[in-house]
């Protein structure tokens, strides 16, 4: 054909080619950003905002967040929150947007996925005992399995919040008081949720929250003022998020506290200066429950209108629940006071999210019936795994566990915990079912067998003393008693501050009632907080704190009472001597007077301090080596320690490494973790455990602008009560 000819016809071709070819945003060949922006010039204003907007679907379970429940999806609606566990369900939502809607944008569907979704895994606290982050990891992975299959697409988690205040309800929900450790916990979980690839048949994706500084509320109530200073901001709360984004998290979510008067969910120098500007996060952020209605009463807005301003611009691309963008945003990009370009960028992370997690392309999922989707043998296999790797064996005294056999034939369980299986599950269970879960009394009674009796001797709380008789009858008769105590499920979790920190008088009461029957006491506590056992430790031989568990408590319990299991969990967070003594966690500053300006009526110290944890068998530390005792800027320096198992049985232990800098531009912790490492070691048997010191990584501390430095001087490092100390040099 002739060069006219093709000339000639060339703009025929090509609307025949046009009318052929599919748009660009349905091709599943062509580049996501080029998907984005075809999608995003077709859309109008009204589809824009939309695209911004979050509504919930199914029955609401979070009791502190009551709103009206929507049945009629607006097929433009940008995302759900999903609580149905039911696949089909969501497709037929989802075939109402994508087949009903102009262009076809299929919603995002997120849930609460902090723990599990059916196979109910220990809460976030107690995974942090276990110092064991592939299982960590792996636990992410079957609950955004789980999740998928079941038609949710998104998880708001991991929570990192850095949680020094055991009267804050939220402590349960995140990795506990150490920076470090939210880090690599939050980061292997956003792993676990997301898997290598987010449009993964089982991958979910993962929202870091709160951001940033939610666990300072003031006094530890939930929703209260946090006076979090920038350098707080950047040596405390912060490093989890970094490490959060550095990992991929697609979204994240803004938090309801302000930030020193700047609320979180209308902060700009938090949402965008530093989360997408300074960090680069592509994804985008939602706001937390009603967040942005909340700057109404936080005094930063005057009305809704003004709460939706503040919000959008400071860098909130959605509104989770409380309609204030659909409500008010149009209109403001009428008035030109919300920009186009502003909207577009808003839709556009929204979208990319959408695209990434290949909703366009597979909108809807597999329907597969219960028995495949949840409770898998491995995946309930897991949760025990993690449970036992959780407990803190916090006591043991004259070595009264593991209880062998023969001397403990008799057991008497005792305690309002010992049928409580809602309890193990925890806050934000998820679709976790209590009649899934083993009970710490039916865990007991199939590994002993034998005569394993029981009596609940009293009620959480209450005055009811009647049970009393029956406990130490019980007790009378055994020839051990596993006394189990704690909190109820809902005593901690959102909005659930607790002003004591002690079990309820009427548990203690009981504690020293079955003390009177003479017979050792193990006392387990299950709690979403650490508890003032100051008064009831005393009265048990040994104590160990189980948190709440998940499904395979009752099983991972007898696992480790019978020596099974060889206890190997480590406190992510302090015991206080009570609320009193807070804040009571380990890496505060250098005191002008260390070893003074105590309480005159607490002894010093904490009950349990962080990284405590004892074991079945005995672990020998030796000193700690340095490949240098000097390190420039741009080198590293290799440190080790031998660890040997002197007992007679086989045993997990972490070693925790940390640094002390101890003169500097300004006053910094008395410690800070920087490396933390589980091996096994066989009974006998020796393991060398290193850490690679980077100096920028591991020497260098934030400033109030988040900048670090990296200061020439001595540092200390630190293993259990070994030190090496070596220099950084220019
Ligand atoms: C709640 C919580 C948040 C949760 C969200 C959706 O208020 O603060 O953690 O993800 O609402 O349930």
């Amino acid at each position: 054909m002739n060069k006219f000819l093709i000339t000639a016809l060339f703009p025929a071709l090509l609307l025949a080619c046009a009318v052929d070819a599919p748009p660009v945003y349905k091709e599943r060949d062509a580049p996501i950003e080029a998907r984005v922006e075809d999608l995003l010039a077709r859309m109008t204003v009204e589809e824009k905002v939309m695209q911004t907007v979050q509504r919930t679907y199914g029955k609401n379970m979070n009791p502190n967040n009551v709103e009206r429940e929507t049945r009629a999806v607006d097929p433009l609606t940008g995302s759900l929150i999903y609580r149905s566990p039911s696949p089909a369900y969501r497709n037929r939502v989802q075939r109402e947007a994508v087949e009903r809607s102009r262009l076809g944008i299929p919603l995002l569907f997120g849930f609460d996925v902090i723990h599990g979704f059916r196979v109910i895994f220990p809460v976030p606290l107690a995974q942090s005992c276990s110092w064991n982050v592939d299982l960590v990891r792996a636990s992410c992975a079957v609950a955004a399995r789980e999740a998928k299959l079941s038609g949710v697409d998104w998880t708001f988690s991991p929570m990192i919040d850095v949680a020094r205040d055991a009267r804050w309800g939220r402590v349960v929900e995140g990795y506990g008081e150490d920076p470090h450790a939210n880090a690599v916990y939050g980061a292997a979980a956003v792993r676990g949720y997301q898997g290598d690839d987010l449009a993964g048949d089982h991958s979910i994706a993962a929202c870091l929250k709160h951001y940033v500084g939610y666990s300072l509320s003031d006094g530890g109530r939930d929703y209260h003022y946090s006076d979090v200073s920038p350098q707080a901001l950047w040596e405390t709360f912060m490093p989890p998020y970094e490490a959060g984004v550095r990992a991929g998290a697609a979204t994240v979510m803004s938090a309801f506290n302000d930030i020193s008067g700047v609320p979180a969910s209308a902060n700009p120098y938090t949402l965008t200066t530093v989360l997408k500007q300074r960090w680069g996060h592509d994804g985008f952020v939602v706001s937390d429950w009603g967040s942005i209605q909340n700057l109404v009463p936080q005094g930063v807005a005057a009305d809704e209108r003004e709460a939706c301003l503040q919000a959008f611009t400071a860098g909130v691309e959605m509104d989770m629940v409380d309609d204030i963008y659909a409500r008010h945003l149009p209109a403001l990009v009428e008035e030109g006071r919300v920009s186009i370009a502003r909207l577009d960028e808003a839709v556009r992370r929204v979208l990319r999210v959408k695209f990434r997690l290949g909703l366009f392309d597979r909108p809807y999922v597999e329907e597969l019936p219960d028995d495949e989707r949840f409770l898998r043998p491995g995946d309930v296999a897991l949760a025990r795994r993690l449970a036992v790797e959780s407990m803190v064996l916090l006591e043991n005294k004259d070595d009264l566990l593991p209880l062998a056999a023969g001397a403990a034939r008799r057991l008497a369980v005792i305690g309002p915990l010992a049928r409580d299986s809602v309890a193990l599950l925890g806050s934000w269970a998820g679709h976790g079912e209590a009649s899934d879960a083993c009970s710490l009394l039916d865990g007991l009674r199939a590994r002993f067998g034998g005569e394993v009796t029981h009596a609940r001797g009293c009620d959480h709380d209450g005055e009811d003393t009647t049970g009393f008789a029956a406990a130490r009858r019980v007790a009378s008769r055994a020839d051990v008693v596993v006394l189990c105590l704690g909190e109820r499920a809902a005593w901690s979790g959102e909005n659930a501050s607790r002003a004591s920190l002690a079990l309820p008088a009427i548990q203690e009461r009981l504690a020293a009632e079955v003390r009177r029957a003479g017979k050792p006491v193990v006392l387990v506590v299950s709690a979403g907080r650490p508890l003032d056992l100051a008064r009831v430790a005393p009265l048990a031989g040994a104590v160990v704190m189980i948190w709440q568990p998940g499904i395979e408590g009752g099983r991972a319990l007898a696992d480790i009472l019978s020596g099974d299991e060889n206890p190997s969990g480590r406190l992510s967070i302090t015991f206080p001597r009570g609320a009193a003594q807070q804040p009571a966690y380990y890496n505060q500053r250098q005191p002008a007077r260390p070893g003074s300006g105590g309480y005159q009526d607490l002894p010093a110290g904490p009950l349990y301090p962080f990284a405590h944890g004892l074991s079945y068998t005995r672990y020998e530390y030796g000193e700690i080596a340095l490949s240098s005792d000097r390190v420039t800027r741009d080198g590293t320096i290799t440190a080790s320690v031998e660890v040997r198992n002197a007992g007679d049985r086989p045993g997990d232990e972490t070693v925790f490494w940390f640094v002390s800098d101890p003169v500097a531009s300004i006053s910094r912790p008395v410690k800070e973790l920087k490396h933390f490492e589980k091996r096994g070691i066989p009974a006998g048997g020796t393991r060398r455990y290193t850490f690679e010191i980077v100096p920028s990584r591991d020497l260098s501390f934030p400033g109030p602008d988040g900048l670090r430095r990296l200061e020439p001087g001595v540092f200390h490092l630190r293993v259990k009560d070994r030190v090496a100390t070596f220099s950084l040099v220019d």
